[in-house]
């Protein structure tokens, strides 16, 4: 199986590439010598054939790389350079040992073909020293090339170009010969004979000519790429898929230079693909890699290792944030730690199967000083590679590429995920599978009676799998008589997901009418296709962006709860929820009139940037004269909580005294949990209400 490092093309992408290029690859040697390009000219090129190529030399100089061709064999060659002199000496010094070589002088192309014209052109390197010797890259006249070579060439004759493919030569390959050729490209080893690496991505173009090359209409057209060398050639549909490999391939060279700079907290992730198989099993990662890298005085244990996450557990905080991630290397104490997780949608054997495909490829993130023979540990979390399987894949036109998955939990448990592919590592809905254990009787008679187990998986609507959907269950304990009344309340949650949230609170608080307002209709189906979400008289979803609901209500006290968890699709601003209009004043203004006077506000806030949510406390401050917020520990999100009116703090002597109101809260989220339990059997023994509002804090 064979692995290649992929990164999306960004908007430097053009410029970084020509830089280095023009820095880094010195004319010749690059383009490695006869031995290094072997293959390929075998593999492209008989004994018979009539080949033209350059002289220039190998690297060292010893010879010239046409020698190099007559020596082993294709001795129908001619040789081709600008300079009279070149020509003249090269005439010389073969003319006894190797008399059938032809040379002539002439610039590029720009020779008469005999008759019987070539079967092989050779480029090796020639296109791309062209333009790198042009100060002003539009002088090259590609085109002219491009038909010179065209008219040197047989039908079936091939043009093989060896090129670091820069953007201008390569949109100049894809524009020629798309027309009446064969288009393959093969990236080759970036290793050369003398163990020096490439600094870019270096391939082989074989164009072959057919019958209607240089015609607009061709009856068949074959692209292809074989990107792992020689191994496994795919056809591609489109040229433009072309280069989206071979630029996504250059990316990664250019941003793994950035390595070599790489500082702590500035963690870099790559992607890792296989080079073959079905168009899927190549578009989604195998691997994703995250390097990070701490303080060499804080790495007792050595300089590079590699941590498998198991398969499932890439949403926890220690795999998923930056600050798990450091966490997680300064424990294992590494100078620099790859934490590699596993791709949804592939298949893994098990640990040892994945370190052999790894080995080789983690050496390419390898701290510069590391030898590349060195030992590299491979961590873990024990041996279990983790279970996950994807039930369902979906494409919502507002939430993009989302997966359903089943993933194994600690202690045997199991657990169903919504996951947005364009925020992989976070959930945005999960719940606790059971498996219904109902033995169903069939047959008659005691002889055939038999009994079935019938254990399809439930999700447990009574277990709230996320640690902030519990704090916010907190959240109804401030709401006035909620328990004591009697009286029925009114909610409205923003953000359905998979309908955990709101199918506890109905399952626990009867008293409770919710309606649920959701953005995405797919969201809604996948709520009630996988996650058991029901409505009824008592649970309503309204299919409509939170933000036009919530304006369109007419201020009048209608709501006794009202909770925001809602994420924000747009990943720039640091804030992942809610989106940033739905903490504007103004907006709370008309959240604050909707609510009524005993209610509560219930947001979970998640924001890692520490100006902005300051901006978002200050906003809250202004318009709800209470305000608490309660942590969660290992993640970002934190529950605000926020009163309509002074309420506990009206009544409290020490108005800001935390411990006098400790004591209220503790009271009311006491009542709160003992009337829950009272609704209902099955409350979950792990879920303490009184434990989660210790962490309250005054706002
Ligand atoms: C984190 S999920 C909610 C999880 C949910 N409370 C549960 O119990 O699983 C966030 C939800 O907010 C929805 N959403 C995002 N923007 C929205 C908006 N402007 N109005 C309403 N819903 C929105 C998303 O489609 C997504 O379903």
């Amino acid at each position: 199986m064979s692995l290649i490092f992929r990164c999306p093309v960004n908007a430097e992408f053009k410029q970084r590439h020509n830089k280095l290029f023009c820095e880094q690859v010195e004319s010749d040697s690059c383009y490695g010598n006869y031995r290094e390009l072997k293959f390929f000219l075998h593999k492209y090129c008989k004994a018979t054939d009539r080949i033209l190529t350059g002289c220039q030399p190998t690297s060292g100089g010893k010879s010239l790389f046409i020698e190099d061709l007559y020596d082993a064999g294709f001795h129908s060659v001619v040789g081709v350079d600008s300079s009279e002199k070149i020509i003249s000496t090269s005439k010389e010094r073969n003319k006894e040992n190797r008399p059938e070589i032809q040379f002539i002088a002439a610039k590029g192309f720009k020779i008469d073909a005999e008759a019987d014209g070539f079967n092989v052109l050779i480029d090796r390197g020639e296109l791309d020293m062209i333009h790198e010797k042009q100060s002003s890259f539009e002088l090259f006249d590609f085109a002219q090339h491009f038909e010179a070579a065209q008219r040197l060439l047989k039908v079936g004759g091939r043009y093989i170009c060896f090129s670091f493919a820069t953007t201008d030569v390569l949109d100049q390959l894809l524009v020629y010969f798309s027309s009446g050729w064969f288009f393959r490209v093969h990236m080759l080893n970036t290793e050369l004979s003398d163990g020096k690496l490439l600094p870019l991505p270096f391939f082989c173009f074989i164009l072959t000519k057919t019958k209607s090359a240089g015609l607009s209409s061709q009856p068949l057209q074959i692209i292809e790429v074989c990107l792992d060398g020689t191994e496994s050639i795919q056809r591609l549909n489109c040229f433009s898929e072309v280069r989206t490999n071979l630029q996504e391939i250059q990316q990664y060279f250019i941003t793994r230079k950035s390595l070599e700079k790489l500082r702590p907290q500035q963690h870099l992730t790559i992607d890792l693909y296989l080079s073959s198989g079905g168009h899927k099993q190549r578009s989604e990662p195998r691997y994703s890699l995250t390097t990070v890298d701490i303080q060499p005085s804080l790495a007792k244990n050595g300089k590079f290792a590699i941590f498998i996450v198991p398969q499932g557990r890439e949403t926890e905080w220690l795999f998923s944030s930056k600050d798990g991630q450091t966490k997680l290397s300064t424990n294992a104490g590494f100078e620099r730690v790859v934490i590699v997780t596993l791709g949804r949608g592939h298949a893994f054997t098990d640990m040892d199967a994945i370190k052999g495909e790894l080995s080789t490829k983690v050496m390419e993130l390898a701290p510069r000083r590391l030898s590349r023979n060195a030992q590299v540990p491979f961590l873990s979390i024990g041996e279990d590679l983790g279970n996950r399987v994807v039930l369902y894949e979906g494409n919502s036109q507002l939430s993009g590429d989302y997966v359903v998955e089943d993933v194994d939990g600690d202690g045997g448990q199991k657990f169903r995920r919504l996951i947005f592919l364009n925020n992989k590592n976070v959930v945005q809905s999960e719940a606790r599978l059971v498996t219904d254990k109902t033995n169903v009787k069939k047959g008659k008679g005691k002889q055939s009676a038999k009994v079935v187990n019938n254990s399809s998986p439930r999700v447990d609507h009574g277990y709230l799998a996320c640690q902030h959907h519990r704090v916010i269950v907190t959240g109804l304990a401030w709401i006035e008589g909620f328990c004591t009344t009697g009286e029925n309340k009114k909610s409205l949650i923003v953000g359905l997901g998979g309908g955990g949230l709101a199918m506890f609170l109905y399952q626990y608080f009867k008293q409770l009418s919710i309606e649920v307002v959701e953005l995405d209709p797919s969201i809604s189906e996948i709520a009630k296709s996988w996650f058991e979400f029901k409505e009824d008289d008592r649970m309503q979803v309204i299919i409509e962006d939170g933000l036009k609901y919530i304006r369109s209500k007419e201020s009048a006290p209608r709501y006794d709860v009202i909770i925001f968890d809602v994420d924000s699709k747009d990943t720039s601003v640091g804030m992942s929820c809610p989106p940033q209009a739905f903490v504007d004043r103004a907006f709370l203004r008309q959240v604050h009139s909707l609510l009524s006077p005993s209610g509560v506000f219930v947001l979970n806030l998640v924001c890692r940037n520490t100006s902005l949510r300051e901006q978002v406390v200050s906003d809250l401050r202004a318009v709800f004269p209470e305000l608490y917020t309660i942590g969660i520990e290992g993640e970002v999100n934190e529950i605000v909580i926020a009163l309509p009116q002074l309420r506990y703090q009206a009544n409290c002597e020490e108005k800001k005294s935390l411990d006098a109101l400790k004591n209220l809260f503790d009271n009311s989220v006491m009542k709160l949990q003992k009337f829950a339990k009272s609704q209902s059997h099955s409350w979950d023994s792990t879920l303490d209400l009184c434990q989660l509002v210790q962490k309250v804090q005054i706002v």
